[in-house]
Parts: structure tokens; sequence; C-alpha cells
């Protein structure tokens, strides 16, 4: 079988080679060095085809490598479908569009803040702020708060990928106590008949679904699944694109004369390297790929990450470019597919594209000054660190 290890530092370091190596050898891999140990499915027909398959691959037991028991959005219908209701009504494209202006002037405000310097971290000072003001904006907690989301979401992303998750317990407990406790104001509020702040908290306090509305232990499942699932990622699109955009002279001058190329830019910044390399499913009985019976019970991991640079589906995949199309591009599969597509993916777009203008106008001659350094969960790819240096302005 062919060798492939996603713990190992060369993967780690690169999981592009690997990747080619499962798409063009061993569609079906069987991985022994987790526990427990996981298949992986690779090829873009594969991985959406488990997607699409969800009595099969199912949800229930987490996104994981390891089997968790999941409620809220973490789960299959019926349960998916309820969640996905209620919260699917924030992320509208009309709301999403609503929050251009906002998101705009907050990009505005960061660039600002270090733009005269000439040198800075963009991972620190512009792609890791940004999407956690977003977020707590829209939930309507305090922004100051925002390094203790950072650190608790970055514990629940490591835990998940772990051997050892008891590790990151104590930060995981408190996490749910802050939000429990959020949430159990708004409730305390809305029993006493007093108005509500206008944002996604009271919202999804006073939401129902068939006469049904959620309970305390439901809402805070939904907003840490909000706050994990769209803090690193959305940072993770951020830096990924910024690097690529300067390892090739010319590309952010491109974008700077025609600014409506930053659509393409975080299509292809997604496709070419997915924020999620991939995500976990439980079978629920036996099925044949390729050859290889994968038993009821196991772990099976989707590589959106390869899926995406599958030759049988993007030319010249391991290419990095502006030149595609920008519908073919949007094929990838980095939010992945079907019932539990991503629901913040308009937002990320949207974050990318305003970062990626405001970039290519406002840090001229921009270039990364070392390697940076990659976020820690194997399952994720970003960078934890992007120094850089430009000219500021006269
Ligand atoms: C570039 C940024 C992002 C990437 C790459 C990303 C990726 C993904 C992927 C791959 C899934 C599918 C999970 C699965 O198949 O089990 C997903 C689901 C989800 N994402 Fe995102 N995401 C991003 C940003 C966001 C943002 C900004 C939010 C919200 C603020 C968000 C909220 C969600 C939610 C709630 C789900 C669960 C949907 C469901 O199961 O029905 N994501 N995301």
């Amino acid at each position: 079988m062919t060798e492939y290890d996603p713990l190992s530092a060369e993967v780690l370091d690169d999981p592009g080679p690997a990747h080619a190596r499962l798409l063009a050898e061993c569609p079906v891999h069987r991985f022994e060095g987790f526990e427990p140990p996981f298949y992986t499915l690779s090829r873009y027909e594969d991985v959406a085809w488990a997607l699409k398959d969800t009595t099969t691959f199912s949800s229930r037991y987490g996104q994981g490598p390891r089997f968790t028991e999941e409620r809220g959005m973490k789960s299959d219908p019926p349960m998916h479908t309820f969640f996905r209701r209620l919260v699917s009504k924030a992320f509208t494209p009309r709301a999403v569009a609503a929050m251009e202006p906002r998101i705009d002037g907050i990009v505005t405000d960061l660039i600002d803040a270090f733009v005269d310097r000439g040198e800075g971290d963009l991972h620190h000072e512009l792609a890791y702020p940004l999407p956690t003001i977003v977020i707590a904006e829209m939930l309507g907690v305090p922004a100051e708060d925002r390094d203790r989301f950072k650190a608790w979401s970055d514990a629940w992303v490591t835990a998940m990928g772990s051997t050892t998750p008891e590790l990151w317990a104590d930060e995981i407990a408190e996490m749910r106590g802050y939000i429990h406790e959020h949430v159990a104001e708004r409730q305390r509020r809305d029993a006493a008949g007093l108005a509500l702040p206008d944002d996604l908290v009271s919202a999804l306090v006073v939401a129902e679904e068939d006469g049904e509305r959620l309970d305390a232990e439901g809402i805070v499942n939904v907003v840490r699944q909000l706050l994990v699932g769209g803090n690193e990622t959305t940072t993770s699109l951020l830096t990924n694109a910024l690097l690529r955009l300067t390892e090739q002279p010319g590309l952010l001058d491109r974008i700077r004369e025609d600014p409506a190329l930053a659509e393409v830019a975080v299509e292809e910044s997604l496709r070419f390297d997915a924020p999620v390399l991939g995500l976990f499913r439980t079978t629920t009985c036996p099925v044949e790929r390729h050859g290889v019976v994968i038993p009821e019970g196991e772990k099976v991991m989707l590589l959106y990450s390869a899926a995406n640079r599958d030759p049988a589906v993007f030319e010249d995949p391991d290419v990095f470019s502006l030149d595609r199309a920008a519908h073919e591009v949007r094929r990838h599969l980095a939010f992945g597919f079907g019932i539990h597509v991503c629901l913040g993916a308009g937002l990320a777009r949207l974050e990318g594209r305003i970062v990626l203008q405001q970039v290519a106008r406002r840090l001229r001659d921009l270039e990364i000054t070392a390697p940076p350094q990659r976020i820690e969960p194997f399952m994720l790819w970003g960078k934890a660190t992007l120094p850089a240096r430009w000219t500021p302005p006269s």
C-alpha cells in the first residue's frame, strides 16, 4: 500500500506531494498510525460521493478522527436539519451582503494601525483579528474577549485532532461556561419580557422551528461551532492567499488593477490551499470503493484538499493561477458539499475579497520576509505567522 502518514513532519510541512500519490495510486487508504486507525478518500468523485451519502457516511460520531457523540449541526438529519434551518437564517446572501461596509471598515482600521510601519506580521495584525471581530460582533459578545476566543477555538480544534484530548479539557470547559453564561443572560431577559440586543445569540434564543426552540445546551453548541468553524479557517484562507499571491511576482498588481480578480484569487486559494484539509465521517454499514471494503463503524477522512487537486477535474492542478475561469475554480470542495456545506462560505468569501483588495491597494511591494509557521492540527492548513514588509505610503 502507498505510504501515507498525515502526522509525519514531511506531510505536515507540505501535504501536496503525498496527496498526489494517494490520488494516483491509492484512492482508498488505511492509516494505522492513529488510534483508532482511519481510512482516507482523496479523489474528487469519491469525496463528493461520500459527502452526498449521509446515510452511509454519518456525522453523528463527530467530524474528527476520534469517536465523539455530537449534537447540533454536527449530526445527521433530522437533528441536523432542525439546527441548520435555524442558524442559516443569519447567513442568507442578503444578510452577508449587508455586512460588507462594516467588514470593509474593520479591515481599513486594522491596516491603518500598521501600514506606516512598513513591516509587520500579517497573521497577528490582520488575518487573525478580522474574523474574530466579525463573528464576535455577529454574536454580540465583546470583541475585547477575542484573545480568549482564539485560545479556546485553538484548544478545541487541537483536541479534536489529538489522541490526548483531555489535555485541553480545562480550556474547553471554560469556553462552554463563557458561552453558557452569555446565553443564559439572554434567556433571562427574554423570560422577563425585556428587549434583546439585535444579534445572533438573541436570534438563536427566540428562533422557533415547528414551534420548537433550542435549549441552552443546543445554543451553546451552535455558538461554539460558529466560533471554532469560522475563525481559524478564515484566518487560514487569508494567510494562505497572501502567501501565494506574493510567491509569484505581479499577482497583487493584477488585483490592484482589476479588483474583481480578488474573487478568483479567493477561490483559487481555497482550491489550492484548502484551510480544512479534510474532515471525518463514520460508516454505518460496510461499503466498497475501488475494490476495497470499508467495514461498518470505521472513521473515514474525506480529503477536500486532495480532491481540489484531482487532475480528473482541474487542469494543471498543482499550479496556483489567477487565470482559471471563476465557475471552474468554484467547483472546489474547500467548503465541503451537500447538506453540511459550509454555512459561513459567503461570509468567508466576502472577508477574503475585501482583504485582498485592500492589501493589493495599500501594501505596495508586499513581500513575506521569513517562512511562515504552520498551524498545528494535522487536519488544517494555514499559517500561525506571516512576517512581511512593504513600502509605506509617502
Ligand atoms: C475559509 C473559511 C472556511 C472554510 C474553509 C470552512 C470549511 C467548512 C467545511 C469544509 C465545512 C463542512 C463540514 C462537513 O462536511 O462536515 C464547513 C461547515 C460549516 N461551517 Fe465553515 N468554513 C469556513 C468559514 C466559516 C465561517 C466564517 C463560518 C461562520 C461564521 C462557518 C460556519 C460553518 C458551519 C456552521 C458549518 C456546519 C454546517 C453544517 O454542518 O450544516 N464556516 N465549513
